[in-house]
């Protein structure tokens, strides 16, 4: 029997069951994969908890990666025995084994693990599109990268140093901004600490940030803004501490004319030619060794209520996996 983590109603990690659940042959244009890892992302919070409202009962879960078992009726890309990994809907990656259309996976190169594809699809596809397509970052901008030692953090301070940006980090203890550097962070800032808005002023000498990369949300965002120079880009990517409340428009102006984009990764990918073009750049730079996937935590995938209270409580770095 093929077993998955499923919910009920929305509410805390409490709500997630591991149930016995029917696997059909694979649809016209499906395949079966079954899952050697899967990704835990914070997003997976937001789908339990009802902050993203969806129909119930509901499976959870964005990406994995694993061996193809079966291929269903006009599949002509892939066959039974590939290596592959996806991030994309239907909810359903928290489980031992799926169905999923074909056009949603990627092939996964021999330099990289399963546990590597799982943690790094979203999380990693999503540095690419926010360092290299929502704000291009240009060598000597200097970034502002909240959540530094997060799963999404941890890939774009790597990627950020790479593309030659000067990358200031925010991190909540002292044990992630040392992780923070490591990752190649210049300046890294305890916010729960210290003052963000006037530190990034003092490193900048004033000037202020190109970019602010804020998965954060409400808590910070107004912050955020002030960390910005003239004209730069605030990129809200992210809800950590809830979404980010109606503001004024008029925010903008007395900023310095910044940008504010709400930006999501399934629009960044909605085509396959986009989907395989920025996989294809996460795996080059991650077989190069240029940038690595921290995977600090490994769950049993039945166990996946735990991964979540502890993602939520902000005791986990880097990226985490489940293992069916
Ligand atoms: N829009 C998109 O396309 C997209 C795609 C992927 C992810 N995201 C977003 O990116 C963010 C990071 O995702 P992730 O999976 O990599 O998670 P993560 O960064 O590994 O975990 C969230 C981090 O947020 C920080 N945080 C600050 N205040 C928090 C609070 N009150 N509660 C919990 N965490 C708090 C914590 O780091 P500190 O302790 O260092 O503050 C925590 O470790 C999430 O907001 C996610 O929704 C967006």
């Amino acid at each position: 029997m093929n077993h998955a983590i499923r919910f009920h109603r929305t509410g805390g990690p409490e709500v997630l069951q591991w149930e016995a659940v029917a696997l059909p042959a694979p649809a016209a244009g499906e395949v079966r994969v079954r899952h050697h890892a899967v990704g835990l992302n914070y997003i997976d919070t937001y789908h339990r908890s009802g902050l993203y409202p969806l129909a119930l009962p509901s499976g959870l879960g964005l990406e994995a990666a694993g061996v193809i078992e079966a291929v269903g009726e006009g599949v002509a890309e892939f066959a039974p025995g590939d290596r592959v990994a996806y991030t994309s809907g239907p909810l359903g990656a928290y489980a031992e084994a799926r169905n999923i259309a074909a056009a949603q996976l990627v092939r996964l190169p021999g330099g990289i693990s399963f546990e590597q594809g799982a943690a790094m699809m979203l999380q990693g596809i999503t540095a690419q599109y926010l360092l290299r397509s929502t704000y291009p970052v240009q060598s000597g901008d200097t970034v502002l990268i909240h959540a530094a030692a997060g799963g999404v953090g941890s890939i774009m301070v790597q990627w950020a140093k790479l593309l030659g940006a000067t990358v200031i980090g925010t991190v909540g203890n002292d044990d992630k901004a040392a992780q923070a550097r490591a990752l190649g962070c210049d300046h890294v800032i305890v916010y729960t600490r210290e003052r963000f808005p006037a530190r990034v002023r003092e490193i900048t000498g004033g000037e202020g940030v190109a970019v602010v990369y804020d998965s954060v949300g409400r808590d910070t965002f107004i912050d955020s803004l002030s960390c910005l120079r003239r004209r730069g880009m605030m990129v809200s990517f992210g809800n950590a501490t809830g979404a980010v409340a109606p503001f004024d428009c008029a925010l903008l102006a007395k900023a310095g004319s910044v940008y504010v984009t709400r930006p999501g990764l399934f629009d960044y990918i909605a085509s396959r030619a986009e989907l395989l073009m920025r996989a294809g750049e996460l795996f080059e730079v991650v077989e190069s060794g240029k940038v690595k996937i921290a995977i600090n935590q490994r769950y049993a995938l039945k166990d996946a209520a735990q991964a979540h209270r502890d993602l939520e409580a902000r005791r986990t770095t880097g990226s985490t996996v489940l293992l069916p």
